[in-house]
């Protein structure tokens, strides 16, 4: 861990990505023959975290893998990629796993099988306190039970650690959750089913308005993702910038939000503000979406700083600007 960085704590899901690539989605009823198939680390919880540790900041994981061969496989990888995993505890059964399509647009859809996941309860957070106390930020997401969820919100109100969650997939959450997050961080999808304003597309009509109402549920700080349109920060102290996307060729969006969300957090570490921090956000997802696989296509500081200078320079060149819409 490298000295004199607050690290990042994420509390959160760790899976094993079982990836289909295909032409396109398959509808319900159909049956398509598919053209690779790869199998990747991934997580929201664990893909969060290892954009963190890309970016050379320090970050403790704190969830649940089972017994199984793919609990020892995904531990290897955390720790190569320089994730404290202290926090991760053993579960007998099986780990976490998603089941991916990804279409040749890059798009994708995903099941998951919670496994281990699911087993994280408020007494894991007891059992790390220390890891959270000692935190810049902590990040989550809604991949583990609610009721842990809502026990690592309370904390962090309670110690005044900023926490970032991400609500994928979209639940139900207390307006006790809502009001303790320091920034909420839905893509479109998830936006529109915590705002209930549903218009047929996964598009928003009007991102501001959308912030808006968010903000009026008690949220204090909102991200929207809105994928190749860019991101739109706000927050209650009448903060409102939207973000234009980096215009680059995607192949694979999955986890483009956990790359955003990673570099965010870091970002924030990193005293850029809130705006500045969702610019270098979007750069890490943009570049992430140029790659296969979650953790595999996660940016190191490097390149996200080359493709924030390009972008400065006006040197990229504008073709299908692709974001985090889908993860
Ligand atoms: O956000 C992408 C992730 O969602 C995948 O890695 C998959 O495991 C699911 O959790």
């Amino acid at each position: 861990m490298s000295a004199g960085k607050k690290p990042i704590a994420v509390v959160g899901s760790i899976n094993i990505d079982l990836v289909a690539n295909t032409e396109q989605i398959p509808v319900e009823g159909e049956t398509v023959l598919g053209r690779g198939f790869h199998i990747h680390p991934g997580g929201k919880g664990a893909n969060q975290a290892v954009a963190i540790a890309r970016l050379g900041h320090p970050v403790r994981l704190i969830g649940r893998l089972g017994d199984d061969a793919f609990g020892t496989q995904l531990r290897r990888h955390l720790e190569h990629a320089g994730v404290d995993i202290s926090g991760v505890a053993t579960t007998p059964g099986s780990s976490g796993v998603a089941m991916i399509t990804v279409a040749d647009s890059g798009e994708n859809c995903i099941v998951i099988i919670p496994g281990a996941n699911a087993w994280l309860t408020p007494d894991d957070i007891e059992a790390n306190i220390d890891i959270i106390r000692s935190s810049g930020i902590v990040l989550t997401q809604l991949e583990i039970p609610i009721e842990t969820v809502e026990h690592l919100a309370k904390i962090c109100a309670r110690e005044a650690i900023p926490l970032i969650l991400d609500p994928a997939p979209a639940k139900e959450l207390p307006a006790s959750v809502l009001k303790s997050v320091t920034w909420f961080t839905p893509n479109e999808t998830e936006a529109a089913f915590f705002t209930g304003e549903r218009n047929g597309t996964s598009e928003l009509r009007d991102p501001s308005h959308t912030a808006k109402t968010l903000i009026g549920r008690g949220i204090p700080g909102i991200v929207l993702k809105l994928g190749s349109r860019g991101a739109f920060i706000a927050s209650k102290d009448s903060l409102q910038e939207r973000l234009s996307p980096f215009p680059v060729q995607a192949i694979d969006t999955t986890a483009a939000g956990d790359a955003f969300n990673g570099a965010f957090a870091v970002g924030l570490l990193l005293q850029k503000g809130p705006v500045a921090s969702a610019r270098f956000a979007s750069a890490a997802a943009a570049l992430s979406v140029t790659r296969a696989g979650a953790q595999p296509s996660m940016p190191t500081m490097a390149e996200v700083d080359r493709l924030l200078e390009a972008a400065r320079a006006g040197d990229l060149e504008s073709n299908n600007g692709v974001g985090e819409r889908s993860r």
